[in-house]
């Protein structure tokens, strides 16, 4: 048994669609989770950029005392798990290899597509994971650099985001896709609109139940789960404003916020 919470972190508030999962999935552990609002978005940044991002976040959460952390982004998945990894005493897990995994399973023509952030596909760690697990699955990836904003915007489900969809879900058409990974956390925010346009034929796979489930499998392997029996609790921290957190946080956790404390970016340099 481990009491300590389970640190979670992203850019902003995508990553509450891994939370939402894993609030689900391990009711009895306690969580804590950062959004880095202060440098939102990290898709247009550089690999190096959002790497140090994530190992100065890394090793504060690690400073709180949590016992496992989850790299609920995307992109900072892609340019720094290993390096996480390597830099902290407990297990970290990200959302990639999940979802890599998932859609190397659900294709059944081996034609695999991905729509990510621009640094998550520079990365290639997706291309890396199928190739693998299948070295002769087709892989096509395409950045979509409108989307984000238009998901954390006044009007997610407006014209304008089925637009963008459809300008981006082209390509994997052409490509012949039966599976397309939605590798960016705000994306399965618009679920059905990615449904309607590429149709019921082509399986949607995202990260947020298959790193649920990882987290929760990472605990019992390694013995370090919380009581069973017991209600666990969730608090929230950004390096933004916590007011807008609050507010546009809820859309993506789909259930209460109450508190959010705000954190220095200077905090978080000192414990890098
Ligand atoms: N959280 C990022 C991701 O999953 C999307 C938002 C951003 O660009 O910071 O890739």
């Amino acid at each position: 048994m481990d009491a300590r919470a389970i640190g979670v972190f992203d850019s902003g508030t995508g990553g509450l669609t891994v939370l939402h999962e894993c609030l689900v999935t391990m009711p009895h552990e306690d969580f804590v989770y950062l959004g880095d609002h202060a440098r939102l978005p990290y898709g247009p940044r550089s690999l190096d950029e959002v790497r140090g991002f994530a190992l100065e976040i890394g090793r504060y959460l690690e400073r709180q005392d949590v016992k496992l952390v989850l790299v609920a982004c995307n992109t900072a998945t892609s340019a720094g798990l290993p390096q996480l990894q390597e830099a902290l005493s407990v297990p970290v897990v990200g959302v990639i290899q999940p979802e890599a995994h998932a859609a190397v399973q659900a294709t059944r023509n081996r034609k695999i597509g991905l729509l990510a952030t621009k640094a998550t596909v520079e990365a290639g760690r997706y291309e890396e994971f199928v190739a693998a697990l299948d070295a002769g699955a087709e892989f096509t990836a395409l950045p979509c650099p409108r989307l984000v904003p238009l998901i954390e915007g006044d009007d997610p489900f407006g014209a304008e985001t089925t637009e963008a969809v459809r300008e981006c879900a082209q390509p994997l058409k052409a490509a012949g896709v039966d599976t397309v990974i939605l590798g960016c956390t705000h994306y399965p925010l618009i679920r059905p609109v990615f449904q309607r346009v590429f149709g019921r034929g082509v399986t949607l796979v995202f990260s947020a139940e298959e790193t649920a489930r990882e987290v929760a499998g990472t605990l019992a392997r390694k013995g370090i789960e919380n009581e069973e029996a017991r209600e666990g609790s969730y608090r929230f921290l950004t390096t933004g404003d916590p007011e807008a957190f609050r507010t546009l946080g809820q859309r993506f956790l789909q259930l209460p916020i109450a508190e959010v404390e705000h954190v220095e970016l200077a905090k978080l340099k000192r414990a890098a």
